[in-house]
């Protein structure tokens, strides 16, 4: 930029905003001329001054752009000298990248920009990348845990914090939000996504983006966002991450599609393509995925970054047979930058120079990147997001603290409460807290959680402590044993169960046991698939030995995906599924014990019985035999029933809420109204997740049994009751047949409506003729 111009940017920046006039650029012997205005700016502004600055550009600085390096950390000291980071220095300031990821830090960013604005012929300023998932320093619950909040608005106020905090430390771009649908709990991302549902999923990956980019991409506390896995990550089979996937047109139209297309719509910048294959093809070099539906079909603008390396994964995929076959597979299916291959800035060069690639190739793809640069106003000021003063300011604001509390507390869900043993009285009863994740500070962060500082989730006893002062600890067992970190697999404790007697003795003489247990925060996320679904390590013989002395248990339960827990179920009298809440866990899941909080939240997964039942999920089909028979030949175990443990949508409060009076309006098959009351008929104040769901009675394409088309939360006093509304349009009521194509049947639907998949209280029919 510096020399495209011929003036520092900063100055040039003013030279604008004072004249807002015509500047000519040079271009060897070449005249360009292209009006730049102050920001805002508009898209049509925007479109010419990219054709200008393409104007300048050589191929190897147009590949430069598509090319994404992870950051290196020597950057902000002397020149590197180690091997990579010299390559990646002496490509900074060649404009060989177009982007960075891992670099973060107002001084790191701000350093970095400045061999790129200052040092490189054309001085494009670079994309700072990073995964900001649930939170960057105020770390809030794991996605998954928010999604069973329901609540659009605090999820998109959660992105909307993280992006406070990132923009603060100079990152314009997040990798998030993972909108994979999955069914498979083994999965360790599953941590990571809104669930099973791509009806809630949808929304809720709209919310997301909407919290990260704002209304307005160049404002500095907006980032760009990146829907992904692109496409089908969360069906790997036997939920072996990275593994191979192989799924029908139907569920990759009607399941996998809906929630990409959705931010597609909702103007996601970009979209991160994936590790697996889909049906064969390497995501990364797949026409159909990037080209054919999301560039073509859904006409998106934004560009497809690939996921880290996953273009040189394609060589043991066994689909492309050398890095330049790579890079030729990629950028012709519509990857358009490359992340960490090292494919585009090697080969691309030589493979248009002999016509594998075509330039037009080039060029869309570096249309599509410098755009968002340009949305982000990096040429306005390509240090916007390097203030000092506003990094200290935002980072661990106490807004942001109070927000994360909210979104903890609105992400339990309560799965079990015989004879109300929730509430608890504070002070009036003698507590035992027991649990290897009690007094842990660590793992209720969870998984995505790079920029947070370690152990500083407030836990769940020093949360309990606020409520109460008859409390004892015994931690019991320990879950994991020795360090543990971000890159490594976690050594959990299957031998050393020395703590038991101390806890049971503790549990003994107390009347109320709460009993801290789950899964570490680095059990589950990218590379943590599990084959078990169980509390891992001794936990489940110090809950049994627990409960042989005390039968006054509250399970307090932290997890990065559904469990399999039919034993607790069947013995354990109060059960809370917390997740991991992030770092004000213990004071939310203290809030919620002692009644401070009612649970609201519903499950936005399935929990299997066992882990042989998965993949299970509310919303699929009906076999030619549903039984029950008394016989064997229909479809079931034999060995366990087909029911989960608990549902999709489930999830209890201190209160009870009665439905009534279901009113359906189909006289208009376009604008279909569905009415309801609901009540609040217990003591507490709470709130109810009223869930519509539809079935289409029969089709072209066989339907789900139900599938989720609204929902609404109601928040009512007791005794109060209050109408809900939905309306069904063609969006809701229609499906993808196996042609693609968006259809409607004419035919009897049955509408739903009920506290969860299962808990179904009101029904109705209406019919749409042809
Ligand atoms: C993950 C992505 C992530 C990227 C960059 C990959 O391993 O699959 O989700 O955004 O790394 O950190």
């Amino acid at each position: 930029m510096k020399r495209w111009f011929g003036f520092t940017v900063q100055f040039l920046v003013v030279f604008l905003i004072i004249t807002g006039f015509f500047i000519s650029c040079k271009q060897g012997s070449k005249q360009v001329e292209t009006t730049i205005q102050p920001t805002p700016t508009t898209s049509d502004s925007i479109e010419v001054k990219i054709a200008a600055l393409m104007a300048k550009m050589t191929l190897e600085e147009k590949i430069g752009q598509m090319n994404q390096y992870n950051g290196f950390w020597d950057a902000t000291g002397p020149a590197p000298s180690e091997k990579k980071a010299k390559l990646k220095y002496a490509h900074l300031r060649k404009g060989l990248v177009g982007a960075v990821l891992n670099v973060t830090g107002v001084d790191k960013v701000r350093k970095l920009q400045e061999i790129v604005v200052n040092e490189s012929r054309l001085g494009i300023p670079l994309l700072f990348g990073f995964d900001v998932i649930h939170g960057y320093k105020t770390i809030t619950p794991i996605p998954l845990a928010e999604a069973a909040s329901w609540d659009l608005p605090l999820i998109e106020q959660s992105a909307r914090v993280a992006a406070i905090e990132a923009s603060a430390v100079g990152i314009n771009w997040t990798f998030a939000p993972m909108v994979d649908i999955t069914r498979d709990a083994r999965w360790g991302r599953v941590m990571e996504g809104a669930g099973e549902d791509t009806y809630l999923g949808s929304k809720i990956a709209v919310a997301r983006v909407k919290g990260f980019q704002g209304s307005d991409l160049s404002a500095p506390n907006t980032i760009a966002a990146c829907a992904k896995h692109f496409a089908g990550y969360g069906f790997s089979e036997a939920g072996k991450d990275y593994n191979t996937v192989d799924v029908g047109t139907s569920t990759l139209y009607n399941i996998i599609f809906p929630p990409f297309k959705a931010v597609a719509d909702s103007g996601v910048a970009t979209f991160m393509n994936s590790f697996n294959i889909i049906n064969g093809i390497p995501s990364t070099a797949n026409k159909f995925l990037q080209r054919d539906i999301l560039k073509d079909k859904w006409k998106y603008k934004g560009f497809v970054v690939s996921d880290w390396g996953s273009g040189l994964e394609m060589i043991d995929h066994g689909f492309a047979k050398d890095l330049k076959q790579v890079a030729e597979l990629s950028a012709n299916a519509g990857s358009d930058m490359d992340m960490e291959s090292y494919a585009y800035v090697t080969h691309l060069k030589e493979l248009v120079e002999s016509g594998k690639v075509e330039m037009k190739v080039i060029d869309e793809a570096v249309r599509r990147i410098l755009r968002l640069k340009f949305e982000l106003g990096l040429f306005d000021d390509p240090y916007r997001y390097c203030n000092l003063k506003n990094e200290k300011e935002q980072i661990y604001h106490p807004d942001h603290l109070a927000f994360a509390l909210t979104m903890a507390k609105s992400s339990i869900v309560l799965l079990k409460n015989t004879n109300q043993l929730l509430p608890l009285n504070k002070n009036q009863q003698r507590i035992a807290v027991i649990g290897p994740l009690a007094d842990d500070k660590s793992s209720p962060l969870g998984n995505w959680r790079l920029a947070a500082d370690d152990n500083n989730a407030v836990t769940a006893i020093e949360g309990i402590r606020k409520f109460s002062s008859t409390i004892s600890y015994a931690k019991g067992v320990n879950l994991v044993i020795g360090k543990t970190s971000f890159p490594e697999e976690v050594k959990i404790n299957e031998t050393d169960s020395s703590g038991i007697s101390e806890a049971v003795a503790l549990a003994k003489q107390s009347e109320v046991v709460i009993m801290v247990l789950g899964e570490h925060g680095l059990q589950s996320g990218e590379g943590r698939s599990r084959s078990k679904l169980d509390l891992p390590g001794l936990q489940q013989q110090l809950l049994e030995a627990v409960y042989a002395v005390n039968k006054n248990i509250v399970l307090v339960l932290m997890n990065g995906r559904p469990l399999a827990l039919t034993w607790a179920d069947e013995h354990i009298p109060a059960i809370v599924e917390a997740w991991q809440p992030g770092i004000q866990s213990g004071n939310a899941i203290a809030q919620v014990l002692f009644g401070e909080y009612n649970p609201s939240g519903k499950l936005p997964m399935t929990f299997p019985r066992t882990v042989g039942q998965v993949p299970i999920y509310y919303n699929h089909f009906s076999t030619g035999r549903p039984g029950p028979k008394k016989e064997v030949f229909w479809s079931h175990y034999i060995d366990e029933v087909n029911e989960p443990l608990y549902p999709f949508g489930f999830g209890l409060s201190y209160t009870n809420f009665a439905y009534s009076n279901l009113k359906i309006d189909a006289a208009n098959a376009t604008l279909i109204k569905a009415d309801l009351t609901i009540k609040n008929t217990g003591q507490f104040a709470g709130e109810e997740v009223v869930q519509l769901y539809i079935r289409t009675k029969t089709g072209t394409v066989v339907r789900p049994i139900k599938e989720l088309k609204g929902f609404s939360k109601v928040e009512l006093q007791p005794g109060a009751s209050k109408t809900v509304s939905f309306i069904l349009t063609n969006e809701e009521l229609g499906y993808y047949n196996n042609d693609g194509n968006f259809i409607v049947e004419p035919c009897e639907y049955e509408v739903m409506v009920g506290s969860s998949s299962k808990d179904i209280r009101l029904k109705e029919k209406f019919q749409i003729d042809k």
